[in-house]
C-alpha cells in the first residue's frame, strides 16, 4: 500500500501491523525537518571536504566524509533525531543497507534508470519516522569516489586500500546516484506502554 501526500512526497506505509496510520500534516512536518536536517548536515560536509583538501590533501580530507564529523550528529541525537548514509556499493561497511534501506532504494533505481526526478520519501512505522533522500556524485567526489587512476589520484589508492579493504565506492561518474541520506525521528513512546509505568 502506497500513499501519495500534497508536496509530491512518497509515502510508504507498510501493511505490517506494527506500521501505524500516521495523518498527513504529522508526515509533511517530519518530511520537513527531515529535508532541512539533510540539506545543512549535507552542505556543512561538503564545506569541511573542501577546507580539509586545502588543508591537509586528499588523504588528510579522508577521515572527514563521514557524517558526523560535522558536529552536527550529537545536537540531534540529543533530541532523539540521528543522521547517516548508506549506499548499495559502500566503502565502509557500517553503511551498508538494510531491509527497510532497499524498499527505498528499489524506487530510487527504477525511477532513475527511467529519468525520473528522486524525491524523498517517508516511512512511518510504530515508535520512528524515517526519512530519506538521494544523494549525487558531484565533481568534487570523484577525488575519491570516481575511476582509480583516471580520478583518484595513485598516491590515494593505497591509503583507500588499506583503510578500506571491502571499498565499493569507486568508479562513479558525475550524476550517478551514489546512496541515499537517512534521518531517524523517535515518535512519542506510544500510550499503551505507559500503564505499566
Ligand atoms: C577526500 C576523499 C573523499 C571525498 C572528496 C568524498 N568522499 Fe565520500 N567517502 C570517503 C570515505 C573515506 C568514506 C568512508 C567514510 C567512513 O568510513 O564512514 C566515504 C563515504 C561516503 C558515503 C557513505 C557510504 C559509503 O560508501 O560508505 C557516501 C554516501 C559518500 N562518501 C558520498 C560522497 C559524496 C556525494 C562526495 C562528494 C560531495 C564525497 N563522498 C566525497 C572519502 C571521500
Amino acid at each position: 500500500m502506497k500513499k501519495i501526500i500534497p508536496l509530491a512526497l512518497i509515502v510508504f506505509a507498510s501493511c505490517q501491523n506494527k506500521h501505524s496510520v500516521t495523518d498527513a500534516a504529522t508526515s509533511l512536518q517530519y518530511a520537513n525537518a527531515g529535508d532541512s536536517i539533510v540539506n545543512i548536515t549535507a552542505d556543512s560536509l561538503r564545506n569541511t571536504l573542501i577546507r580539509k583538501i586545502g588543508e591537509e590533501g586528499l588523504a588528510g580530507a579522508m577521515r572527514f566524509c563521514k557524517v558526523n564529523a560535522t558536529g552536527i550528529t550529537s545536537a540531534l541525537a540529543q533530541e532523539g533525531i540521528s543522521i547517516g548514509r548508506v549506499s548499495d556499493r559502500p566503502r565502509n561497511i557500517y553503511n551498508e543497507m538494510n531491509e527497510r534501506d532497499k524498499l527505498v532504494w528499489t524506487e530510487y533505481t527504477y525511477k532513475f534508470a527511467n529519468h525520473d526526478s528522486l524525491r524523498p520519501a517517508l516511512i512511518s512505522e510504530k515508535n520512528e519516522f524515517h526519512f530519506y533522500k538521494p544523494i549525487f556524485v558531484q565533481q568534487l567526489c570523484l577525488n575519491c569516489h570516481g575511476a582509480s587512476k583516471k580520478d583518484i589520484p595513485d598516491s590515494l589508492i593505497p591509503v583507500l586500500d588499506s583503510l578500506y579493504p571491502q571499498d565499493r565506492a569507486r568508479s562513479y561518474k558525475v550524476g550517478d546516484l551514489r546512496g541515499m541520506w537517512h534521518v531517524t525521528f523517535k515518535k512519542e513512546a506510544p500510550k499503551e506502554t505507559k500503564k505499566n509505568g
